[in-house]
């Protein structure tokens, strides 16, 4: 049996790896800690908060002492390092939040865990793992015939975010280096699923369709990205955990390359078919292209290119495949539909989300 801190738990993959482990590991305790940023959202543990091994506690992660606490007082032998700023386009125009929180406030985890674990004489470091959650644009931007990102690739971020990323990579590493600590770190391409906040590619045009509005691809639609499921990295992470090397790096990828224009279309065709299955969804979404007879692909709109933006990301889980036997088993025209179909169906959800006061209630009434 576990006893995992996850940090971030109530964001989009946080909330989701939370769902996943629960489902299969159900004698294992699981707290999350989770500052409740925008991206935060209780709502997203609704299910989890059923279960008798799950608690949440609202603190920073950059609340060494918290943390310490929570450690030591609930037992806690993993911790699975969500937490972070995590849009670009937020790095880009307001980039101290995210050194902050993300450069900081991974070091004060680092330095709580190094407290609670460590210092303790005749401690087995085995019994424990830090398992940081990183991003594969700390290693920059390939060209059209590049080979694809592996954990060897020298690192080369272009965003403040991926810079903050990186940071916090190396920091995560210097710690297992010098001080033993027992640390992994997975780098992952771009997540899809349920629960991702509306401001990343996917449910942002999603719900764009839905309330009417226009799909803003930046530049010419040509940057290439590889998208993984959710749940397929959730099963990367649980690898890693059961059997991945101490001090290892682990990239965990999809193969499944888009270019921005082809995704959103393939969105926009199955936004087109579920309207056409399901004629009631035009009473309910009159604003979505298709109740008034058009196809979605009509919304798609050309707006100016994000500062630096990187053209192309693709992963190389090879490690990951050899050794651990991982393998993305999701389909991405099954998983984008079954995306949008969560969308549909979980429109009080979406818009909730997007709604400040609603937010701040949902703290009130549940955050401690
Ligand atoms: P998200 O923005 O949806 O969620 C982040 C969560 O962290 C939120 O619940 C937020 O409240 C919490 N948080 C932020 N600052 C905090 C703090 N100081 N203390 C405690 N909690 C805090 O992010 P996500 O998309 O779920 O990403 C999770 C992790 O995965 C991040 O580390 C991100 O860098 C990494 N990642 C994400 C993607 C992706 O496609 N979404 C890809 C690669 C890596
Ligand atoms: P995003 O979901 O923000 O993830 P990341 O920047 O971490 O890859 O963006 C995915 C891709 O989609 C990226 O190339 C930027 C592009 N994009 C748009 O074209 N329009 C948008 O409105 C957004 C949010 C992103």
């Amino acid at each position: 049996m576990s006893r995992l801190l996850v940090t971030g738990g109530a964001g989009f993959i946080g909330s989701n790896f939370v769902h996943y482990w629960i489902a299969r590991h159900p004698d294992d305790r699981i707290v999350v800690l989770d500052s409740l940023t925008y991206a935060g959202n209780l709502a997203n543990l609704e299910a989890a908060a059923q279960h008798p091994g799950f608690r949440f506690v609202h603190g920073d992660i950059r609340d060494q002492g918290l943390v310490e606490s929570l450690l030591r007082e609930e037992e806690l032998d993993s911790i699975i390092h969500l937490a972070a700023e995590s849009h670009v386009d937020r790095s880009i125009s307001g980039p101290d939040i995210f050194v902050d929180v993300n450069i900081n406030g991974t070091h004060s985890l680092l330095k709580a865990a190094r407290r609670a674990w460590m210092e303790n004489p005749g401690t087995d470091p085995e019994r424990y793992r830090f398992h940081h959650v990183s991003t594969d644009e700390v290693y920059g931007s390939l060209g059209p015939t590049d080979a694809a990102f592996t954990e060897s690739t020298p690192y080369s971020p272009n965003s403040p975010y991926a810079a903050s990323k990186a940071a916090s990579d190396h920091l995560v590493r210097a710690y297992q280096h010098t001080y033993g600590l027992p640390t992994s770190i997975s780098n992952c391409s771009n997540n899809y699923g349920p629960y991702q906040f509306p401001e990343k590619l996917i449910p942002l045009c999603i719900v764009n369709l839905l309330v009417g509005k226009a799909l803003p691809i930046y530049g010419d639609g040509q940057n290439v990205r590889d998208w993984l499921h959710v749940d397929d990295h959730s099963r990367g992470i649980e690898l890693i955990l059961d059997r991945g090397r101490v001090g290892e790096t682990y990239n965990i990828g999809s193969r499944n390359e888009q270019a921005n224009l082809d995704l959103v279309r393939q969105l926009c065709r199955s936004v087109d078919k579920l309207f056409a299955e399901r004629p009631e969804l035009c009473d309910r979404f009159p604003e979505a292209p298709p109740a008034s007879g058009r196809q979605c692909k009509e919304a798609i709109e050309f707006v100016t290119d994000r500062p630096g933006h990187d053209r192309r990301y693709a992963i190389d889980s090879s490690r990951l495949e050899d050794e651990l036997g991982y393998s993305s088993t999701t389909d991405f025209e099954t998983g984008m539909d079954s995306t949008v179909l969560w969308f549909l169906e979980n429109e009080a959800w979406w818009r909730a989300v997007m709604d400040e006061s609603y937010r701040e209630w949902m703290t009130d009434q549940y955050g401690q």
